[in-house]
C-alpha cells in the first residue's frame, strides 16, 4: 500500500472511494462540508436521512451518490465535538482502514484529518494516523499454504485541509514509514514459533540490518566467549537448551562526530521460555514464544533508526537464548556468578529474563559506557496482573528520564505507567547463601524483578520497560503488537534536540 498526501482538490478525483468524517450531532466535518457545498447538501441529506449517530468509529457505506466521482462513499464517526481522544483517532482510523478494504477498494482518499483530538498537534495527530494505517496492512501469514483472502487497499490518500502544513506533513509521512517499518519487524519477529525463531536466527536477523547502511555493524558472542569473560547468569539459563545462546550487539552510529554512545538499547530474547525445571504449566505454554519480544522491540527500533537515518548513536543489546529443562539445565538452589562479580542463588528456573539480561546490562556497561540505557522485557506475569495489556510497566532511578518515556508513550498513543522502584522492596531478594536470589516472593513480582535488574546498573541514567502484558495479545487476536517500538522510536527522535 501507498500512503499519499494531497490537497482538497482531490475530493473531486475519481477514485474506488472517499471516506469522510461525521462528528455526533450530525456535524460534518471540514472536507464534507466542503463537498456537501457544492453538492447542494447531498451529504448532510444523506447523514440525516440515514440517521447516522457518528460514534467513533461508527460506518456508514453508500454506493452510487450523484455527483461524487468515486463509487463508494464511506462515512465515518468522529464522535463529540471537541471531545476526540487520541485512541479514538486511532480507532477512527482504524474502522475507516476496515471498511475500505472489506470493500475490496484499491485506490481511497481519506478526508478524515480535520477535526483530530486537541491533546495533539496537527503533525502529531497526522503521524499517529498514518502510522495507524500503515500497520492495519500487517498480517502474519507466513506459514498459511493457501493465500489468505485479505484485501490491501492499493493507494491511500490523505486530504490536508491546511496546505501550509503540507511539507510539515511529507516529512512526518517519512517518519511514519520508518518507524511502522519497525513495528512490522518486531512483529513478525515476535510472531514467528521457537523452531524457527532461535538465538542463532535473531543473529542472522541482526546481520541482514548491517546491510541496510554502512553506519551499522554487528558483533556476536558465542557460548564459548560468553563463558570464558563470566557470564555466568545468562549461561545457568542457556545452558539446559540445544539451542546456542547469542549475546547480538547491534552498533549503529548515526553522529559519527559525536563520541560514544548516547543510548543503549537491551532486549531480552528469550526465544521460547519453558520455565527451565522449574517448569510452566501447560495451558497457553505456546505464548512463550512471544518471550523474545524485547528483543524484537530493539530490533525494529534499530530498524526504523536505520530507515530514517537518524543523527544519534545508539547500540542494540540482544539477550538471545531458550530456557528449556534438561539433564544439563540449571538446578533451583544453585548460586552463579554473574559477569558483574555478583553472586545469585536460583531459586526458579523460570525468573530467568533477569539472569539474561544482567549480564546484558553489565556488558554494555563495560563495552559501550552509555549516557542512557533502556532495557525491554516481557519480565513479569504480575506486571499483566498490575496493568493488564493497555500499558507498559516502566521503571526508572531517573525522574527526567521516566518523564520523557511517559511523553513518548503519550505522543505514540503507546502508553507507559510508572511503577515504584523503593529499596524498601530490595530486602525481598535477600539470599542466606549468595549476594541475592532472583525471585523475591509472591508479592510485588513486577517490582521485585526491576530491583533485581538494578543491582546492576552502576551510576548511568537507565530505565526499565516490563512489556508482559502490551508485547502481544491473546486469545483470537493471538500475535505480536509490535510495541514498545513507536514508544522507544518517539524517545529517540526527542533524544536529537535534547
Ligand atoms: N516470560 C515470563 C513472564 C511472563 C509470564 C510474561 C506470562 C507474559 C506472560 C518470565 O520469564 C517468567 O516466567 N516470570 C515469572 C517470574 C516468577 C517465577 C518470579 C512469572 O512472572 O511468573
Ligand atoms: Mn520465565
Ligand atoms: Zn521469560
Amino acid at each position: 500500500m501507498r500512503l499519499h498526501l494531497k490537497t482538497l482538490a482531490a475530493l473531486n478525483e475519481t477514485h474506488d472511494g472517499l471516506i469522510l468524517g461525521i462528528g455526533a450531532n450530525q456535524c460534518l466535518n471540514a472536507a464534507a462540508a466542503q463537498l456537501d457545498e457544492s453538492l447542494d447538501g447531498a451529504i448532510a441529506r444523506i447523514v440525516q436521512q440515514s440517521g447516522f449517530e457518528g460514534k467513533t468509529g461508527q460506518i456508514l457505506n453508500i454506493y452510487q451518490v450523484p455527483g461524487i466521482q468515486a463509487p463508494w462513499l464511506i462515512l465515518v464517526g468522529t464522535g463529540q465535538q471537541g471531545e476526540l481522544t487520541p485512541a479514538q483517532w486511532v480507532k477512527m482510523v482504524q474502522s475507516a482502514y476496515k471498511s475500505a478494504a472489506d470493500l475490496k477498494l484499491n485506490t481511497v482518499v481519506l478526508g478524515i484529518l480535520d477535526p483530530s483530538p486537541q491533546s495533539l498537534n496537527p503533525i502529531e495527530a497526522f503521524t499517529l494516523a498514518s502510522r495507524t494505517l500503515r500497520e492495519c496492512t500487517y498480517h502474519f501469514s507466513t506459514y498459511k499454504s493457501q493465500p489468505v483472502a485479505t484485501h490491501t487497499p492499493k493507494d491511500m490518500t490523505l486530504v490536508v485541509q491546511d496546505k501550509s502544513l503540507l511539507t510539515n506533513f511529507k516529512q512526518a509521512l517519512h517518519w511514519t514509514e520508518a518507524v511502522a517499518e519497525g513495528t512490522a519487524l518486531c512483529r513478525q519477529l515476535g510472531n514467528l514459533p521457537g523452531n524457527v525463531c532461535t538465538p542463532a536466527y535473531l543473529s542472522e536477523q541482526a546481520q541482514q540490518l548491517s546491510k541496510l547502511s554502512k553506519k551499522v555493524k554487528i558483533k556476536v558472542l558465542g557460548e564459548a566467549q560468553l563463558e570464558k569473560m563470566g557470564a555466568g547468569a545468562f549461561m545457568a539459563v542457556s545452558r539446559g537448551s540445544n539451542e546456542e545462546g547469542r549475546l547480538v550487539l547491534i552498533e549503529y552510529r548515526g553522529a559519527p562526530n559525536q563520541k560514544g554512545t548516547s543510548v543503549a538499547l537491551i532486549g531480552k530474547g528469550i526465544t521460547f521460555d519453558s520455565g527451565g525445571i522449574s517448569i510452566k504449566p501447560a495451558a497457553g505454554m505456546d505464548e512463550m514464544k512471544f518471550d523474545m519480544c524485547g528483543a524484537a522491540t530493539v530490533m525494529g527500533v534499530m530498524r526504523s533508526l536505520i530507515r530514517a537515518d537518524l543523527p544519534l548513536n545508539v547500540v542494540g543489546v540482544l539477550a538471545c537464548a531458550e530456557n528449556m529443562p534438561s539433564g544439563n539445565a540449571t538446578r533451583p538452589g544453585d548460586i552463579v556468578s554473574t559477569l558483574s562479580g555478583k553472586t545469585v542463588e536460583i531459586l526458579n528456573t523460570d525468573a530467568e529474563g533477569r539472569l539474561v539480561l544482567c549480564d546484558a546490562l553489565t556488558y554494555t556497561q563495560q563495552q559501550y559506557h552509555p549516557d542512557i540505557m533502556i532495557d525491554i522485557a516481557t519480565l513479569t506475569g504480575a506486571c499483566v496482573v498490575a496493568l493488564g495489556k493497555v500499558t507498559s510497566g516502566l521503571f526508572s532511578t531517573d525522574d527526567a528520564l521516566a518523564d520523557e518515556l511517559l511523553e513518548a508513550g503519550r505522543l505514540s498513543q503507546d502508553h507507559a505507567w510508572r511503577l515504584p522502584l523503593a529499596t524498601d522492596y530490595q530486602e525481598l531478594l535477600d539470599s542466606p547463601a549468595a549476594d541475592m536470589a532472583n525471585i523475591g516472593g509472591p508479592t510485588a513480582g513486577a517490582i521485585t524483578a526491576a530491583c533485581f535488574l538494578s543491582r546492576f546498573v552502576e551510576g548511568t541514567r537507565w530505565a526499565h520497560l516490563d512489556i508482559a502484558g502490551t508485547a502481544w495479545l491473546s486469545g483470537p487476536k493471538k500475535g505480536a503488537t509490535g510495541r514498545p517500538v513507536p514508544l522507544l522510536t518517539e524517545f529517540l527522535k526527542r533524544q536529537i534536540h535534547a
